[in-house]
């Protein structure tokens, strides 16, 4: 079996203390990314530089020694790929010129055309693989299907997913259309980050929880069922986790669903719920809030413990419910590190 803790974890291993990363752990909170980041220009500049790319993502790494480095990337290059323009407003977050018509699905690009503007994506990896310290797990990700639509069709993010919960209803056929040609271009994507070195792949689904019943099945489950299934036949020991945020009651047998190796948990759930009803069918991620990387002290120490001991009789990767934000303080991250290291 291999050494990687995240490796083994992924594989259903339960380990005396869990492996540990962090959802954003290259970001604005580090003073090294600022740095870098200036140097870059702008977010999307710092994304497209394979060699900057590569450096803010092994920056946590060196300081922290997380035991998994995640691509430094975003879920918006893909939709961008297919054609939308892309920004970000400083304070505000991404815009997207929207897609929302069936001339507009019809105008996007092929999915295989995805590799001409996202190469620098696998360069990144690339190098990623030489420099990172062998102990160390190379996770690549992409957005889940449901997700990236919410983006492309309102053209921006926060509360914004009522124009995708309207065009499925109003124009279904324009709906699925859009869904299938994300989910078939996201196969391409991953796939070319597993041929440049991911080790292990995340499906971010961040806006998951807006998606209810029959909904939920048809656009959170069967999109990622559908792309975990491609690349489980090209890769067949490819580990992949899926993040359907603030799924509730949909994190019961989302693995089993969707065949994914691990679910990551946010914070709408305890830690003692998810343990009893998720992590009873295979490695969990998660869940401690990000707030406590700001907040710190006595109540970071209790919350990480009762994180740790809620999931260790089984496997279990450790990592935030959700990602660290720029006001979070580096020594809180060490802190939360040290406890879940030294018990
Ligand atoms: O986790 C990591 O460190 C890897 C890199 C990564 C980023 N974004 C870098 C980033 C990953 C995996 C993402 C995923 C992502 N991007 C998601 C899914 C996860 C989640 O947060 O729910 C979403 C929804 C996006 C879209 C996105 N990108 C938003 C809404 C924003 C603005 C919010 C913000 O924090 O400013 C971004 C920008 C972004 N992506 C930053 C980083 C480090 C901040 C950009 C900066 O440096 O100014």
């Amino acid at each position: 079996m291999s050494q990687k803790t995240i490796l083994r974890a992924l594989a259903g291993e339960t380990l005396p203390t869990p492996p540990i990363w962090m959802m954003r752990q290259a970001g604005r909170y580090l003073p090294e990314y600022r740095a870098t980041r200036a140097q870059a220009g702008d977010f999307l500049s710092l994304c497209y530089n394979s060699e900057l790319a590569a450096e803010v993502t092994l920056q946590p790494i060196r300081r922290f020694g997380f035991d998994a480095a995640i691509l430094f990337a975003d879920i918006l290059l893909l939709p961008q790929a297919l054609g939308p323009k892309l920004w970000f407003e400083t304070g505000e977050g991404p815009r997207m010129e929207t897609t929302t018509t069936a001339a507009e699905v019809a105008a996007l690009r092929p999915a295989e055309a995805i590799h001409d503007t996202l190469h620098p994506i696998y360069e990144t990896l690339r190098i990623l693989k030489r420099e990172l310290p062998s102990e160390t797990t190379l996770i690549g990700f992409a957005g889940a299907p449901w997700t990236v639509a919410t983006y492309m069709i309102a053209g921006r993010g926060k509360e914004e997913q009522a124009g995708a919960h309207r065009l499925k209803t109003e124009d279904r056929a324009t709906f699925e259309t859009l869904i299938d040609k994300i989910t078939e271009a996201t196969i391409l994507y991953l796939s070319a980050q597993v041929e440049a070195g991911a080790e292990v792949i995340k499906l971010f689904d961040s806006w998951a929880g807006s998606l209810k019943g029959q909904d939920f099945t048809d656009f959170a489950v069967k999109p990622t069922a559908r792309i975990i299934a491609a690349l489980k036949e090209r890769y067949p020991s490819l580990p992949i986790i899926a993040f359907p945020r603030e799924a509730g009651d949909g994190y019961i047998g989302f693995a089993a669903a969707t065949g994914a190796d691990c679910v990551a948990i946010d914070n709408s759930v305890s830690p003692d719920w998810a343990a009893a009803n998720v992590q009873t069918t295979g490695c969990v991620q998660g869940n401690l809030a990000p707030h406590h990387m700001v907040t710190g002290g006595e109540d970071l120490i209790r919350e990480t413990r009762a994180v740790v001991e809620a999931f260790r009789k089984g496997p279990h990767i450790f990592n935030l419910g959700h990602g660290i934000t720029p006001d979070a303080d580096p020594a809180n991250v060490q802190l939360m590190i040290d406890t879940v290291r030294q018990g």
